[in-house]
Parts: C-alpha cells; structure tokens; sequence
C-alpha cells in the first residue's frame, strides 16, 4: 500500500503538512513530481486545494498534468526560465518539494516566498547520474557530488532551525521522533482514500522472476508513479 509501505504518500503528506506547513489555497513546487514520492505530493496537493507546480522529464508531462498541476520539463532548454516566470508570476513558492535535487539550490531557493519553506526529501537525480556513470571515477564523483549536497542541506537546516526555511526530512528521524503523527497522518490519508480524494498510481505490476526488469526500470528513469513486485506465485 503506497500510503505506508515505504511511506511515499505518508513522506509527501508529511513534507507538506508537517514541514512546510503550507497554508490554506497555498502554492507549491515540487520536483521529481512523477516518481513516487512527487506524484503522491501533487496528489495531495489538489486533495488539499494547493496550487502546484510540477518538474519532471518532458516524457512524464501527462503524469503530472493528470494532478491537475503545472508542468515544467527540467530537460527543456529554458527549464530555469519557465520556473523563475511560474513562480515571479505567483509571489514565491510557500512550499518546495524536492525529492529530485537536480536543480542548484541557490535557484530552488530563490523561488520561496518570504516565508516559504523547503523541504529536501532526497537525491534522484545525483544518483541517477551516478548510477549511469557505471563503476568508475565519474560514479565515484556522483556520489561525493550528492554526499556532500546532503551534508550542506543539513547544516542549513541547523542554521535556519527557527524559521525552518530549510529542512531535511527523514521518515525514519520523524517516526522515531513523533510516532503519534504517524498514527494521524496515515488515518487522514486512509480517510482520504476512502472518500476517492486521493489515488495512487501503479505504473506496472512484476512477478518475483521479473524483478531485474523492475530494477532495470527504475534507473532508466521515467516510471510514472510507483511498481509493484507480486509475490502472490513465490
Ligand atoms: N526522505 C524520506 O523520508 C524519503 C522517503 C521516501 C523516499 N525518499 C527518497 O525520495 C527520492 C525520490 O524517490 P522516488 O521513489 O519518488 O523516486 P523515483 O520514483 O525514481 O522518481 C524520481 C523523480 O525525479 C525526477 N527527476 C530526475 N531528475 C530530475 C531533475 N533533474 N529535476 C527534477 N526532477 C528530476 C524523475 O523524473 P523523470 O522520471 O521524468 O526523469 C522522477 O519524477 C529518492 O531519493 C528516495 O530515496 C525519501
């Protein structure tokens, strides 16, 4: 159940609500906005009458505009442009959602509002590139290319603590931390499925045999939504 199995609906339901505290009519960005993790944050946005913007690879249009949102191509040439207009044109993002990190993080954060907040959830797109640099020294790089944006974010969040402008969640840290949020957030989302406000998006469905092709799959890139391993014949 993508609700809380890894927690894709419960991370982005939290990184709103929780995080960023997003106000009523409120407008968000959020990339990766057609993986897991994004795709829930849009659905929840239109559950909860959010504006949102959504980035994502130009193949993954129709999964984003199905949320009702904004669609913004990161591989587009004037991607930096078409997001500095959406969010001049909208005073700043009260909320960004990141699960993606592929843009710099001055530019994510010079689309906040004055009170925005953003909200670091992790590092799709460092580790894609890492991944399809193989096992060499450019794989090397990618990957203390995203150890290192993990560090600064989190000694930004410490500098910003007070104003929690800028903030790493972590389910694990939150759970540990809150567990009676948990216990809150999951009835809401469950609530929310039930009365059909929220649906979540399975882009394929593998046997046990077929999990290489699974794998395979998720780091090409361009799976809408999450892919689910039926283990109903092992
Ligand atoms: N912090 C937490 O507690 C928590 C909880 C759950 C997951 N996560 C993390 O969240 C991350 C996302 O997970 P996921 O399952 O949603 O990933 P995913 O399904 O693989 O999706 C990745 C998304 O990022 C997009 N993307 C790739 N490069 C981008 C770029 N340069 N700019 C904007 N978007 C870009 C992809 O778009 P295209 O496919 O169209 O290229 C896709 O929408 C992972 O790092 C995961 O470990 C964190």
């Amino acid at each position: 159940m993508p609700l809380a199995d890894n927690g894709y609906y419960l991370t982005a339901y939290q990184a709103l609500v929780r995080e960023a505290e997003v106000p009523a009519g409120g407008k968000v960005l959020v990339y990766g906005a057609s993986g897991a993790v994004g795709n829930a944050a849009l659905d929840l946005c239109l559950a909860l009458g959010l504006r949102a913007v959504g980035v994502a690879s130009s193949r993954s249009r129709e999964t984003v505009t199905a949320r009702g949102a904004d669609f913004v191509a990161y591989d587009a040439p004037d991607a930096g442009a078409q997001l500095d207009r959406l969010s001049h044109e909208r005073g700043g993002f009260d909320a960004v959602v990141d699960p993606a990190r592929g843009e710099p993080l001055s530019r994510v954060l010079s689309r906040l509002a004055p009170r925005g907040r953003f909200v670091a959830l992790g590092f799709s797109a460092p580790f894609r590139s890492a991944g399809g640099a193989g096992n060499g020294i450019a794989s090397i790089i990618g990957k203390a290319k995203f150890g290192l944006e993990f560090l600064r974010i989190k000694w930004l969040a410490a500098r910003t603590r007070q104003t929690r402008r800028i903030t790493f969640y972590d389910i694990s840290e939150r759970r540990a931390a809150h567990p009676d949020w948990f216990h809150d957030d999951l009835s809401t989302l469950f609530a929310l499925l039930q009365e059909g406000r929220i649906s979540p998006r399975i882009d394929r469905v593998f046997r046990l045999n077929e999990v290489r092709q699974a794998h395979e799959m998720l780091e090409a890139g361009g799976v809408q939504g999450r892919l689910v391993l039926d283990l109903r014949d092992a």
